[in-house]
């Protein structure tokens, strides 16, 4: 019996001649446009920071999950790139990218498999924070007769993985004593850093992260091990970082879209966010407008000081509540001037999760839309 199958269906009619207005009817909704403009000035300014500092900077790619956007990072200069998951590295290693970290403890000979194209090819880096850990990659690695450089992850207390500050040296040495791994470094992720609610709080999680990855790394010299690399950083903690804390290289990911998470944390601008989602109003009531955005498309992502979000045009105009394909907004008054058919668009509360549910974003300039972009990336969850 023959099977059949359906592609997933495009915001963008193929074979539509672009530029287009975003209200061109050839463009479906919900449909997530970037601003290529605001993308090329976040990488360039974080790329002018990680220079002036004096840091590597792997851009984590979890945020855009496009080749596209990838190879611009590493055009202006990115180290490498970071992934979440196997699978996405596999589609990340078609990228220009000279090494691919995947900044998760892989466990289990499936997930090995995935990225043992890329340890071949020499451009893999792995990230362990067990002894276990460590030993599947030590097998993986000889059987694939390869040496794979291995970072070990600390936890500056976010507390979702990496071991505490006084087990790094015992995993560190177990990497080093490994002849088919490479005790490359270390790195951490201080995602808490979200959770903080005043700017002086996201620079006392930030000064934390330095100061315990820099002790770390002193302990580990003590201990005769080379440190080349020690990892650190994210769009939040970055700018507290500096080269003489003992960091090498920074990781930030959402930077290169923004969101209003990211501005809510004193991480960038209004103007600095380059995503929106573009949705059609279908039904109004009053103050209350229904557009064909709901969590499906939007996520339930809520976010302490920006709720479900708003729209990018009126900061007054908020997402109140979400069905799976219903999107209710909340207007102050009855004549908000809003009529079914109108396009709005809606600033993200967190951009990463957003891309994972779109195969293509379109890229606009001078609010017009001049390119698809492929999400390559998109649900590589394994
Ligand atoms: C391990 C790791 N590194 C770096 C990042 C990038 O963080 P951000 O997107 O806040 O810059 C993340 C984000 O989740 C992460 O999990």
């Amino acid at each position: 019996m023959s099977r059949v199958t359906f592609d997933l269906p495009r915001a963008l009619r193929e074979g539509t001649i672009l530029p287009i207005a975003p209200d061109d009817p050839e463009l479906d909704t919900p449909a997530l446009l970037v601003d290529l403009d605001i993308v090329d000035a976040n990488i360039a300014r974080m790329q002018v920071f990680a220079d002036s500092e004096g840091f590597l900077l792997r851009p984590h790619a979890k945020s855009h999950k496009s080749l596209a956007i990838a190879n611009r990072q590493l055009q202006a200069r990115a180290s490498g790139l970071c992934v979440a998951t196997p699978s996405e590295a596999e589609v990340l290693g078609a990228s220009s990218a000279d090494d691919i970290l995947v900044a998760y403890p892989l466990v289990g000979a499936r997930k090995l498999e995935r990225v043992a194209e890329l340890a071949l090819q020499g451009r893999l880096t792995l990230v362990s924070d067990s002894l276990n850990v460590t030993a599947g990659y030590r097998d993986f690695a000889s059987r694939l007769g390869v040496t794979i450089p291995v970072l070990v992850e600390v936890d500056t207390g976010m507390n979702r993985a990496g071991v505490e500050p006084p087990l790094v040296p015992g995993i560190a040495l177990d990497v080093a004593r490994s002849p088919s791994l490479e005790f490359l470094g270390i790195m951490t992720h201080a995602g808490h850093a979200h959770d903080a609610p005043t700017a002086d709080g996201i620079a006392i999680v930030a000064r934390r992260e330095a100061q315990v990855m820099g002790d770390v790394r002193a302990d580990l010299e003590r201990a005769g091990l080379v440190v080349p690399v020690v990892s650190a950083g994210s769009t939040l903690t970055s700018p507290f970082l500096r080269a003489s804390d003992g960091i090498t290289e920074i990781r930030p990911g959402t930077y290169v879209y923004n969101d209003l998470r990211t501005l809510g944390r004193f991480a960038c601008e209004p103007e600095n966010i380059a995503a929106s989602m573009l949705a059609t109003i279908v039904s109004i009531n009053g103050t209350r407008i229904t557009m064909d955005a709901g969590n499906k498309t939007l996520t339930s992502s809520r976010d302490a000081v920006y709720g479900y979000g708003r729209l990018a045009e009126r900061e007054d105009v908020v997402v109140a509540r979400m069905s799976e394909e219903h999107g209710v907004l909340a207007a102050p008054t009855h004549d908000h001037g809003y009529s079914v058919g109108d396009r709005v668009r809606i600033l993200p509360i967190h951009v990463c999760v957003w891309m994972d549910l779109q195969s293509e974003v379109y890229g606009t300039r001078g609010g017009v839309v001049v390119e698809t972009i492929s999400v390559d990336g998109m649900r590589r969850s394994l």
